[in-house]
């Protein structure tokens, strides 16, 4: 896999030893913290439930014996919404950073003006709602900063929230449910010896230090029984092969759009920056006392493999399972309108551009028409550097229709809004943009990669 390729930029910068700083396994998971609502309004139906979400610095300790000046969001890595189709969820977000902020709903059917534009920003300082509809099916969205040039390094330094939507049709499926549903936030980092956070844009192969929900390398006590774990990538640039124990059966059941046709087994899960991926696992195979450790096999040379470790401590009932069919995509029909859209480097200027142009804030790319379904087709020509690359859109989750001419396979097969697409390859999809009409991003989720240049702008018409 070309996670492992990078612009020239490559072993020469890494120092020796980073990993072995990390605790590995010392320090046990942190579920996410899931948010109350301050008001509900309205109890049942018509009602809306508010949030409040405020963004400040934090000092934390991240890795043992020292203090890690942070980002976050009510003071926690990634603190989780969780919300319910057909019930409207309100932010009141307050930007206390030094810097602008421009909350974005990552896998959100929202409103232009409540999308995030990267021009659209909170000063520091300064408060406002955002209002998210819901009218969307069940899925795991995350929400994360996307204002003009300070994006990456307010993700990087950790402002990231979860925001779980569930619906009906979901909930009636016997999945596992409550706590034995757990949404786990990975991600890679830098530490220096006193325990800050370092971001360099070109550092992106020299972040050896792997957080789950912002702890290092944990572990994390399970019951012997099946549970789902939602897995969000929010890594500015690393991509994870996961594999559990000794390529050890997981159930792929969801990915970036929610549920897929139907569930996967599979030995080993890649995740991409930005996408979600889910599985269900059966921890009931292993007996108690076993530790299951998952790994990334494709860890940078001189990493740690290790993600964290699952040990299986006690028995539990389990009323769960996965259903032989889980939930069709949607026919997004015939496609009336085509599109290309060319992934590149330009070594010359160091930026990353879509069909040979930077993002220009100024410049409108393209105008979708409401209801009329496109095909896109997304090119990494660069072979020459091998740099890898993604297509993120808001707004719309699309459904792969091919890469290079061959169908996708049964983990893409849902509703996606991330796809990577690997040097010197092509991917294919339809995409509907639908209620709503106004700005849109589409961009690289590499986030150093959409920090130079490689982003565009949709104008949505009626
Ligand atoms: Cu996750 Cu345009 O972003
Ligand atoms: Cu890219």
């Amino acid at each position: 896999l070309a996670a492992t390729s990078g612009a020239g930029v490559a072993a020469a910068s890494r120092p020796g030893g980073g990993a072995s700083a990390d605790p590995v396994f010392a320090v046990p998971l942190k579920r996410a913290k899931v948010l109350r609502p301050l008001g509900g309004h309205g109890r049942h139906g018509a009602g809306y439930d508010v949030y409040r979400l405020t963004v400040r610095e934090h000092d934390v300790t991240v890795l043992p014996g020292t203090t890690t000046r942070m980002r976050l969001f009510n003071g926690e890595p990634a603190p989780v919404i969780r919300a319910t189709r057909g019930r409207p969820v309100v932010v009141q977000q307050t930007n206390a950073l030094g810097v602008p902020f421009a909350m974005h709903l990552h896998g959100g059917h929202v409103p232009a003006r409540h999308d995030g534009h990267p021009a659209d920003q909170l000063l520091p300082g300064t408060e406002r709602l955002f209002h998210y509809p819901n009218e969307q099916r069940a899925s795991t969205m995350w929400l994360h900063d996307h204002s003009h040039h300070a994006h990456a390094e307010n993700t990087y330094f950790g402002a990231v929230a979860g925001y779980l939507l569930t619906d009906e049709f979901e909930e009636r499926l016997p999945l596992p449910k409550g706590r034995y549903d757990v949404p786990l936030y990975l991600r890679d980092a830098k530490f220096a010896e006193d325990g800050s956070l370092v971001h360099h844009m070109e550092d992106f192969m020299d972040r050896p230090t792997i957080l789950v929900n912002g702890r290092p390398r944990p572990y994390f006590e399970v019951a012997a029984r099946k549970y789902r774990i939602r897995l969000t990538n929010t890594s500015n640039e690393r991509a994870f092969l996961l594999r559990l124990g000794d390529g050890d059966t997981m159930t792929h059941i969801a990915s970036d759009g929610g549920l897929l046709p139907a569930p996967v087994p599979t030995p080993a899960l890649e995740i991409w920056p930005a996408e979600r991926q889910e599985v269900v696992v059966d921890f009931s195979r292993y007996p108690v006392g076993s530790q299951v450790v998952l790994t990334n096999a494709i860890a940078y040379p001189g990493e740690a493999a290790e993600v964290m470790r699952f040990d299986v401590v006690r028995t539990a009932p389990d009323p769960s399972s996965v259903p032989g069919t889980l939930r069709p995509a949607p026919d997004l029909g015939e496609p009336a309108v085509e599109r290309e859209f060319v992934m590149s480097f330009d070594p010359a200027t160091g930026q990353h551009l879509i069909n040979g142009r930077p993002f220009d804030p100024a410049r409108i790319d393209f105008r979708p028409r409401l209801g009329v379904t496109e095909l896109w087709t997304v090119r990494n020509t660069d072979t020459k550097f091998g740099i890898p690359h993604s297509l993120h859109t808001h707004l719309e989750h699309f459904r792969v229709v091919d890469r290079d001419g061959k169908a996708p396979a049964p983990g893409e097969a849902g509703l996606k809004d991330t796809v990577t697409v690997m040097p010197g390859t092509s991917v294919r999809f339809r995409i509907r943009f639908t209620d709503h009409t106004g700005k849109f991003m589409y961009h690289c989720h590499l986030l150093g990669h959409q920090m130079m240049g490689m982003m565009g702008q949709m104008e949505v018409v009626g």
